[in-house]
């Protein structure tokens, strides 16, 4: 039997929580024996409430720390970046939470370092690892409803709007596009593929200059199209639809689906696909196999598709005119 891969996660947040559970349910593929926070307090707690053996109080400390195989980053997106090095640097395996990065050129920066130091680098794009989403993936390889010719996808919901917060505050590169549009336009990528011909979107950019809510299209080769929406203002189905000439694959709450219904040949096959833990353990998995096999990155979101989810968000927020401070700064700055 291999032995689990041990784990520091990087931030103490709400998902940090969240993959913490994920871990504690794979005990064979995953340890957790480190936290790093900004804070003493925060990380003591953290260790002490998810069993981690250390707490460090910078994130550099964690880095460095001889016992940690894998790092999970959970800080808000403009930290990515700068996190992701940090650990890549000091020769540690990175999962680091969506969106990759704020913008493709960041993507590219990161990516290029975990190459040059032949370091595993994944983005955290945890759906894609659902058991439901692996069963669509099936369906469409198969021929299931025949060639796809078209995607729609949903993830809204209402937050309560507070300027400093990390969905609404621009120096947190807030927004609904970046926080959970990049489900439906990761969807549309593992559909689809990575590269459409054309795009164009429309979004609200709400009080605080952040997009509340924002619609994409997609084209592709042949005519194919991919119609994608996501709020943080306004609850929606969530939902994701792929129709194609032969049938279609419904899959309700897509985001974190344990079902997928296959309408095709005058019947419906409902898949009920239960993830392990809380949904969060099957990217661990995935990471642990690839550490296993020596793999720098996932087939299943390898790095080109991350760069390329991140240029199409890039190339959305042009389309609605979303540009974060701190972008405008390192512009300036000649980055
Ligand atoms: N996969 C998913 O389902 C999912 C769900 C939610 C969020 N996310 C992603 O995970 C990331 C974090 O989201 P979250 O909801 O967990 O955020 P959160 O609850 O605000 O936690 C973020 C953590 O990052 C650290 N941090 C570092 N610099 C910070 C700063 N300037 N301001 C605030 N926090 C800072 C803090 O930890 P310390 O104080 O310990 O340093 C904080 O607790 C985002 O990129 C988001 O898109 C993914």
């Amino acid at each position: 039997m291999s032995t689990p891969i041990r784990w520091g996660i990087l931030g103490t947040g709400s998902i940090a929580k969240q993959f913490a559970r994920g871990l504690a349910a794979i005990a064979q593929d995953a340890t957790l024996v480190a936290v790093g926070s900004r804070t003493a307090a925060s990380a003591d707690a953290f260790a002490k409430e998810f069993g981690a053996k250390r707490a460090h109080a910078t994130y550099e400390a964690l880095a460095r720390d001889a016992e940690v195989d894998a790092i999970y980053i959970a800080t808000p997106h403009p930290m990515h970046r700068d996190n992701a090095l940090l650990c890549i640097d000091a020769g540690k395996a990175v999962l680091c939470e969506k969106p990759f990065t704020v913008n493709a050129a960041e993507a590219e920066e990161v990516i290029a370092r975990a190459r040059a130091k032949g370091v595993f680098l994944m983005e955290a794009m945890w759906t894609r690892f659902l058991p439901a989403i692996a069963q669509t993936r099936q369906w469409i390889a198969e021929g299931a409803i025949g060639e796809p010719r078209m995607v729609t996808a949903d993830f809204g919901f209402r937050a309560g709007f507070d300027p400093k917060s990390r969905l609404f505050a621009p120096a947190l590169a807030g927004g609904a596009l970046l926080d959970v549009g990049v489900y439906t336009i990761a969807l549309a990528s593992m559909v689809f593929g990575p590269q459409p011909t054309a795009i164009s979107a429309h979004a609200h950019l709400g009080e605080s200059g952040v997009d509340e809510q924002t619609a994409v299209t997609l084209a592709y080769a042949g005519g194919r199209l991919a119609s994608l929406t996501c709020a943080v203002r306004t609850n929606t189905p969530q939902a994701a639809r792929i129709d194609g000439t032969e049938g279609s694959i419904e899959i309700p709450g897509f985001w974190h689906t344990q079902k997928a219904i296959l309408h095709a040949g005058g019947k419906d096959t409902v898949a009920e696909k239960p993830f392990i833990g809380n949904g969060y353990s099957h990217q661990a998995i995935e990471v642990a196999a690839c550490l296993r096999a020596k793999r720098t990155e996932s087939a299943v979101i390898p790095w080109s598709e991350s760069i390329a989810i991140m240029r199409i968000m890039d190339d959305v927020r042009r389309h609605i005119g979303l540009r974060y401070p701190f972008e405008n700064a390192a512009k300036a700055q000649g980055k």
